[in-house]
């Protein structure tokens, strides 16, 4: 039997498609023993996870709900395998990135202050809105109340299954899609990342779906964001530190770009931040893939992967292979 360690906050309901010869025991933080498994998933809140580790006895793999595993090396060291759960949010994540675009495009968050004010003719304060994001203050008749994502060119900062899932959604929306990764590519085309500041200012949206790595910290830095044009909007739907967050505040704060953030740096964001009060900015508290659909989808990719670990075949997922 395969013992495999698993959120006891779960149902156990949704193991019902791991495979047979497994041994499901549900962990938690609050554990007064220990408890000796080989397989783990933790719990993704990495909190609640990093309280049960020092309870688990025998862990070899460790298998994440979550398609960002930043916090597991640190927590486990680089004697156990750590899979990701890759594919598993591509939906409600590339959804959201779709949504954050289309919710600044037409100018949403000032839509709601002004519905939350009652106030029908505040309508025109949309025309001030698209004047400072423009940067060009000349009346336009009649007054524009929101901006069209046709014609606009996007960014993917990122191409991987997220990246991927975020084009197929654009499509019906006939943007010019530009993409980066690691490393560059044909058919499609996808550039390189050292090609990240010439791509730049060719777009007006660009969205970060990229690991939270050494590598990727900060790689939108204050250059970076001078690189942008004016008005461009910065969606990131990756991780926080992926950005310089005193350089996106100065950034927004001098009305240069706009943004839509589902992770911040830090995390979670403390009252009184200064980005909460940023203009230009939607922010939501890292629920992107968070629909009723994240656990079983999680589950589904992590039986796929007991399986073939249980058949001694390679896991697809593997985001440290343990040494
Ligand atoms: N907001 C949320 O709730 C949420 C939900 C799910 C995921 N995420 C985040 O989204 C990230 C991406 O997920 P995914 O499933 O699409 O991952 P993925 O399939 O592994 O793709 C990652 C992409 O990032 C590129 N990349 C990696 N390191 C890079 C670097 N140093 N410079 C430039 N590009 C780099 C890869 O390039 P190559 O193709 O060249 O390898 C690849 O295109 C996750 O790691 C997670 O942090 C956030």
């Amino acid at each position: 039997m395969l013992r495999v360690g698993y959120p006891d906050t779960l149902s156990s309901d949704l193991l019902r498609e791991f495979p047979e010869g497994i041994e499901a025991i549900p962990v938690s933080g609050k554990m007064d023993r220990d408890v000796e498994i080989d397989v783990w998933i933790p719990d993704p809140y990495a909190s609640r996870a990093m309280r049960a580790w020092p309870r688990l006895r025998g862990v070899k793999l460790v298998i994440s709900m979550l398609a960002g595993t930043e916090w597991i090396p640190p927590l486990v060291g680089p004697h156990v395998t750590i899979c990701n759960a890759h594919g598993a949010h591509n939906v409600a994540t590339a959804e959201w990135t779709i949504a954050a675009i289309l919710a600044m495009l037409k100018y949403f968050p000032l839509y709601l202050d002004i519905q939350r004010s009652g106030v029908w003719k505040r309508r025109f304060e949309a025309g001030a809105h698209y004047a400072a994001i423009a940067g060009d203050a000349r009346p336009i008749y009649p007054p524009v109340m929101l901006e069209e994502l046709a014609g606009k060119t996007v960014l993917l900062v990122g191409y991987g299954a997220i990246g991927k899932e975020i084009e197929r959604m654009l499509e019906p929306f006939r943007v010019n899609l530009l993409r980066m990764a690691r490393t560059a590519r044909t058919e499609p085309e996808v550039h390189a990342v050292s090609e990240l500041d010439a791509l730049l200012p060719r777009a007006e949206v660009i969205v970060l779906i990229l690991p939270s790595t050494a590598e990727t910290r900060w790689l939108i830095d204050r250059p970076q964001l001078a690189l942008m044009q004016q008005g461009a909007l910065l969606v990131n739907a990756a991780r926080g530190p992926v950005v310089n967050t005193d350089a996106l505040v100065e950034s927004l704060n001098a009305g240069r770009i706009r943004a839509a953030l589902d992770v911040t740096d830090p995390e979670p964001l403390p009252e009184g931040h200064p980005l909460w009060s940023c203009p230009n900015l939607l922010i939501t508290p890292h629920i992107a893939a968070s629909s009723p659909q994240f656990a079983p989808n999680a589950l589904r990719t992590a039986a796929d992967e007991l399986c073939r670990y249980i058949n001694g075949e390679p896991l697809h997922n593997v985001v440290q292979a343990a040494i």
